[in-house]
């Protein structure tokens, strides 16, 4: 499997997963993109590029902000640009163009917007691609915030993460197979690592020409109610929800019983109490 191939699977499971995605995930990722709105700060007449846009949580956000102007807002995942119309109607909001593209190549005039943002929504595989791209489609001087992952996980994930492997099944589905080849690409190819790194990122910004940019992290407490709550979350991911589908029933009982054991350093009354610690970068083209 390629890059190419690995991010057209990967895609693929956001399309597939984006009603469960947008109900189970998305509202847990609110906090962190009112953050990349805080940085970018949009004033009213902008023009915006959302990259990755999913389900449009951010694209949303920024909308109402930006009015008479609007959010052009791009995902490859076609189930997930479908949701995202929903979110977009249902709210009220009609100044947001959903656009069904590839970050990498981005199909717009150069120097057009204002500012463009991203919530998680950069690819690992040829992120230097898309910080590229967005450098051309922006106006001089134009900014670009977004935030990722660190490349360790946090310590739900990475205990998710683990116990799947460990009792994930011995004879998966052709798909599952797919999957999981997607997945070792995306977490053992160097290049793709580095975009968990800020220093490599902020390296990547430069050379795609963003003169001036700067890295930040933050911590958001998250808060799970049981164990179960976090496995729905996590099963709302492509991977995750074949992997559970596909363990067996023994494997399962054993994965739930591990994961409980794993997690009671972050147990409480209340239940997991977790720290995500996310990386946010804001850059300038001069
Ligand atoms: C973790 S989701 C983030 C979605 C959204 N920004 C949010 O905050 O909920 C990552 C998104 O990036 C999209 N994506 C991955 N690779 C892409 C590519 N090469 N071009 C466009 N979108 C891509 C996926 O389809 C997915 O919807």
């Amino acid at each position: 499997m390629n890059a190419n191939e690995a991010t057209l699977v990967w895609v693929d499971e956001y399309s597939r997963m984006a009603e469960a995605y947008d109900k189970n995930v998305a509202p847990r990722f609110e906090p962190i993109a009112q953050e990349v709105v805080r940085l970018v700060d949009p004033k009213p007449g902008e023009l915006f590029l959302d990259v990755g846009t999913g389900t449009g949580l951010l694209a949303c956000q920024i909308a109402p902000r930006v009015l008479p102007q609007g959010v052009v807002a791009i995902d490859l995942a076609d189930g997930a640009i479908s949701v995202a119309s929903y979110r977009a109607g249902n709210a009220g909001i009609r100044n947001i163009r959903f656009e069904m593209l590839d970050s990498r190549n981005i199909v717009y005039h150069g120097k057009l917007f204002d500012a463009a943002v991203s919530n998680l929504g950069i690819p690992a595989l040829g992120y230097d691609r898309v910080f590229q791209e967005v450098h051309r489609v922006l106006k001089p001087s134009g900014r670009f915030v977004f935030s990722e992952w660190p490349t360790d996980p946090n310590p739900s994930f990475a205990a998710l993460r683990e116990l799947l492997e460990k009792h994930g099944t011995r004879s998966p589905s052709k798909d599952l197979a797919l999957v999981r080849e997607a997945v070792r690409l995306v977490r053992t190819d160097p290049e793709a690592k580095a975009l968990g790194d800020p220093r490599a990122v902020l390296k990547a910004l430069g050379v795609a020409g963003f003169e001036k940019r700067d890295a930040t992290t933050k911590t958001f407490p998250v808060r799970f109610t049981s164990v179960a709550e976090l496995v729905v979350f996590a099963g709302s991911y492509g991977w995750y929800e074949r992997e559970l589908r596909e363990m067996t029933i023994e494997s399962r009982k054993t994965f739930d019983e591990e994961l409980a054991i794993r997690l009671k350093p972050l147990t409480t009354s209340a239940g997991i109490e977790d720290t995500w610690t996310l990386n946010l970068f804001v850059a300038r083209s001069e």
